[in-house]
């Protein structure tokens, strides 16, 4: 007799789904961004992203406590300054906003594990990720050095990790010569190897105040239609010193992020970004499809490969994961 092959048995009931389920989401491998504000007594909304806000330091410390509560440890932190320059310098600034952050949330909790996104975007008048040349190119290995400064700025006031996110050549293995230098051999870097430049972030740059004022960022990130690169650039990253290594965004990149995982054995980050929010945000907002449709997406990077996932759905997964969803 022929034995029909009957993979729907292991789908026959809820019980046996869970005992056999490959992938789960886990709230341990969740990072959440914050946006932290000079000025006192700010919680403000982001337009942009309904559901995030501004904080001011003394606020931020209460929604800390709020994540902690919820059993999100992991945060990354993005500072908007009230001054910027040229150099940005108010990003390797002692008394610079995620400076002052760092410290507070150091000061007030032992269990929450920070990361700081080192860029220099939201820090210049001219809003690109570097230090421009006359001709308005940003100029690679001179801006390495402000990258070094922002990176050992924020280890000192108290950053577990620090995450480059600007994709200039070299960035890696400066940053990690310059951290260990001032003693920080024990800083992770996370690197922000495949950064695509995308449309995908347009809430956030709206969020951030990071909107290039001219041009675009396509000089120094990545094309969407390369994948053999974003592989060539994780290798650099690794070899460079990079401990985790990121693709972003993760939605459109799901591809990208399988390939890291084919290819390398560290660490591999996702981030979810403004954009893939907003999307579906919206959606869930005209009633166009279910809360259920978050977890089904983050779900879909875990599948991919990704180990950690940074994503404004943190909040929301909690929730979702509580209801037994
Ligand atoms: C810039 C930076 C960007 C994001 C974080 N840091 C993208 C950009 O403006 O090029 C995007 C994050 C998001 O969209 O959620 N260094
Ligand atoms: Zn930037």
């Amino acid at each position: 007799m022929d034995l029909i092959k009957r993979p729907r048995r292991l789908r026959s009931s809820g019980l046996l789904r869970d005992l056999v389920r490959e992938t789960e989401i886990n709230l341990k491998d969740l990072v959440y961004p914050l946006f932290v504000v000079e000025g006192e007594g700010i919680k403000t909304e982001i337009p942009s992203l309904p559901g995030n806000y501004h904080f001011s330091v003394n606020e931020l410390l209460e929604e800390v406590e709020v994540l902690r509560g919820l059993g999100i440890r992991y945060i990354i932190l993005f500072g908007l300054p009230d001054i910027k320059d040229e150099v940005g310098s108010e990003a390797y600034s002692d008394s610079g906003i995620v400076q002052r952050a760092l410290r507070a949330i150091k000061e007030n909790f032992k269990d929450v594990y920070v990361i700081t996104d080192i860029c220099m975007c939201q820090y210049t008048e001219h809003g690109h990720c570097g230090i421009l040349t006359e001709c308005g190119y940003v100029h690679n290995d001179e801006t390495l050095k402000y990258l070094g400064k922002i990176a050992v700025s924020h280890a000192k006031a108290g950053a577990d990790m620090v995450a480059p996110s600007d994709m200039m050549d070299g960035r890696i293995g400066f940053i990690r010569e310059a951290l260990d230098k001032e003693g920080f051999e024990g800083v992770p870097i996370m690197a922000y190897s495949a950064k695509y430049a995308s449309s995908y972030y347009g809430p956030f740059r709206e969020a951030a105040h990071s909107a290039p004022a001219f041009g675009d960022r396509k000089s120094y990130q990545m094309d969407p239609g390369n994948s053999d690169e974003a592989v060539r650039e994780g290798a650099l990253d690794i070899e460079e010193g990079a401990d985790i290594i990121m693709v972003k965004p993760a939605l459109s990149y799901l591809d990208i992020i399988r390939r890291f995982r084919d290819n390398f054995d560290v660490p591999i980050a996702a981030y979810s970004v403004s954009g893939e929010y907003a999307m579906l945000k919206l959606a869930i907002e005209k009633g166009l499809m279910k809360e259920d449709v978050i977890l089904e997406t983050t779900l879909s990077m875990k599948r991919a490969g990704a180990d950690i996932i940074i994503t404004y759905f943190a909040k929301d997964i909690v929730r979702l994961l509580k209801q037994g969803k």
